[in-house]
C-alpha cells in the first residue's frame, strides 16, 4: 500500500527495423537523384546529362553498393535485441544520413568535378581496394556477431574470432564498432 510506482512516457515509438530503413533508403535514392542530374539540382543544361569521368560511375556503384548492403543486412542479418525506439530518433538520425549524403553527392556528381589528378588512377585504386576489404570485413563482423544470437532470442554472448581471419580483431576487442568504418573515404570522398 505504500509502494509507489515511477513511470516515464518514451512517446512514440518506432520499429528498430523501420528507422534502419528509413535512415539507409534515403541516401541510396538521394546519391541517385545527383547521379542522374535530376532537375533542380544542377544547371537546366546538365539535366540528366552523365559524367564523362569513370570514376564518378565508380563511386555511385561503392555509394550504392554500401546502402544496398546495410538495407539488405537490416533485413536479413541483424537481430535486434530492443523492438522499438522513440519515434523523433528518426528526424535525428535521418538528417544526419540524408543531409550528408546529399552533400556529398552534389560535389562528386557535378558537371564541373575533377577527379584526382596527384596520385591519379593509382589513387582511386588503392582506394577501391581498401573499400572492398572492409565491406566484407564489416560484413563478416555482423554475421559473427548475428551466429551468437539464437533466432528470435535476446541473448547476449562475449564473441570470439572464428575461422574467418576478418574477426581475428575479437581477439583485441569485443564491439570492433566502426573498426572497418575508415574504409568509407576512398575516391577522396566520405561515403560513410
Ligand atoms: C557496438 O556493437 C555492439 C555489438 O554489436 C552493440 O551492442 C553496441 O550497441 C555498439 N555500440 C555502438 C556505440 O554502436
Ligand atoms: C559496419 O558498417 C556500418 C555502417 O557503415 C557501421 O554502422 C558498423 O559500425 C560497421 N561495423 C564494423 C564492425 O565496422
Amino acid at each position: 500500500t505504500t509502494a509507489t510506482f515511477y513511470f516515464r512516457d518514451l512517446g512514440a515509438q518506432i520499429s528498430w527495423v523501420t528507422v534502419f530503413l528509413t535512415e539507409y533508403g534515403g541516401p541510396l535514392l538521394l546519391y541517385l537523384m545527383f547521379y542522374f542530374r535530376v532537375p533542380f539540382i544542377y544547371a537546366p543544361k546538365y539535366d540528366f546529362t552523365t559524367s564523362k569521368h569513370w570514376v564518378v560511375h565508380l563511386a555511385c556503384m561503392c555509394h550504392s553498393f554500401h546502402y544496398l548492403k546495410r538495407l539488405l543486412e537490416t533485413l536479413f542479418v541483424h537481430r535486434f535485441s530492443h523492438g522499438t525506439m522513440p519515434l523523433r530518433n528518426i528526424f535525428k538520425n535521418c538528417t544526419y544520413y540524408w543531409g550528408f549524403a546529399a552533400w556529398m553527392a552534389y560535389y562528386i556528381n557535378h558537371p564541373l568535378y575533377t577527379p584526382p589528378t596527384i596520385y591519379g588512377e593509382q589513387q582511386v585504386r588503392i582506394a577501391l581496394i581498401i573499400f572492398l576489404f572492409c565491406q566484407v570485413g564489416n560484413f563478416s563482423i555482423h554475421i559473427a556477431l548475428r551466429n551468437l544470437r539464437p533466432p528470435g532470442s535476446k541473448t547476449r554472448k562475449i564473441p570470439y574470432p572464428t575461422k574467418n581471419p576478418f574477426t581475428w580483431i575479437f581477439l583485441l576487442v569485443s564491439c570492433p564498432n566502426y573498426t572497418y568504418e575508415v574504409s568509407l573515404r576512398p575516391l577522396g570522398t566520405d561515403l560513410g
